[in-house]
């Protein structure tokens, strides 16, 4: 009897255990949420500044109230569109569309001045380990298809131009990068 009764403890505790195991290792790889346009603003106003401008900041704007509550219409106008419904983290098409949701590599002490500066490429790395993402022409078809009843085609290069909030050295140098409307 006794020899069960330590048998089923042993056989609970380590049910217990596996089960903290596993719910360590499911928080770990629990999916990363968005932090919203204006926490990317605090160390990139520049491009922040630029994709204001864009018809994407705008993109929910566009649609008309009653398209705003259409999950139809509401799934390429927003930013994080919470599946089967029309809830979103931010209307209009945010800086976590293409480049990810930031939680993790915009986390605190991850992406910063300072982690750049001590270790550029291990901090790149990093960030890309956490989610960052390069946006392809594969992310922005995802919206810009036919799917979209106003679809007007999609060529890569020309749609990026229009766009454009990297390499604005280069991009100063050839033209002044539209920022009338600069956030101070
Ligand atoms: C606390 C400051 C800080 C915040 C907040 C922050 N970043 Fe960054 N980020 C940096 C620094 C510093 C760099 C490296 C220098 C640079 O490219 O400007 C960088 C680089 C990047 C790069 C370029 C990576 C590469 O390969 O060159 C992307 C894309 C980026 N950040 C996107 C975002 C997005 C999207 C958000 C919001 C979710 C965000 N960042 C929030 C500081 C920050
Ligand atoms: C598959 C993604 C997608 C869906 C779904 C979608 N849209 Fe769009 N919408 C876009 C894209 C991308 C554009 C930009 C047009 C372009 O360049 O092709 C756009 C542009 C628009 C515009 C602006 C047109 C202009 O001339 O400025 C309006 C208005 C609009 N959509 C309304 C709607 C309505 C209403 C619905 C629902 C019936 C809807 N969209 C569903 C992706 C989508
Ligand atoms: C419609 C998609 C889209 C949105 C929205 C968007 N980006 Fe980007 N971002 C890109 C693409 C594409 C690149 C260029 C990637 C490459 O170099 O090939 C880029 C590059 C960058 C870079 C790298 C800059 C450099 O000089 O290398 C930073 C930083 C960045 N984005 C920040 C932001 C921030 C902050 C926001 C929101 C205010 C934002 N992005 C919104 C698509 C987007
Ligand atoms: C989450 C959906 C989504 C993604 C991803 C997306 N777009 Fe868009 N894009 C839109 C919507 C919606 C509009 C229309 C906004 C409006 O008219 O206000 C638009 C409009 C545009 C426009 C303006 C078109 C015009 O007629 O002037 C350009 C340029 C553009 N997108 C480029 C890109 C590029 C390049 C990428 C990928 C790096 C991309 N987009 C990714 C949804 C998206």
């Amino acid at each position: 009897m006794k020899k069960i009764v330590v048998f089923l403890g042993i056989a609970i505790f380590m049910t217990m255990a596996g089960t903290s195991v596993a719910q360590d290792a499911e928080a770990a790889e629990e999916a990363a949420t968005y932090k919203g346009s204006k926490k990317c603003k605090m160390c990139h106003k520049d491009q922040y500044n630029i994709w204001l401008e864009s018809p994407h900041a705008t993109a929910f704007d566009k649609l008309e109230e009653a398209d705003q509550a259409k999950e139809d219409c509401v799934a390429c106008h927003v930013m994080g569109k919470v599946d089967g419904s029309v809830e979103h983290a931010e209307p209009g098409v945010g800086c976590e569309s293409c480049h990810n949701p930031g939680s993790k590599y915009a986390a605190k002490g991850v992406m910063s001045k300072k982690t750049f500066k001590a270790d550029p490429e291990g901090s790149k790395e990093n960030w890309y380990t956490l989610g960052l993402v390069k946006p392809t022409e594969e992310n922005c078809v995802a919206c810009h298809n036919e799917k979209s009843p106003n679809f007007e085609g999609f060529d890569f290069d020309k749609y990026m131009a229009k766009i454009r909030h990297w390499d604005l050295d280069e991009l100063e140098a050839a033209e002044t990068p539209a920022t009338e409307e600069t956030v101070k």
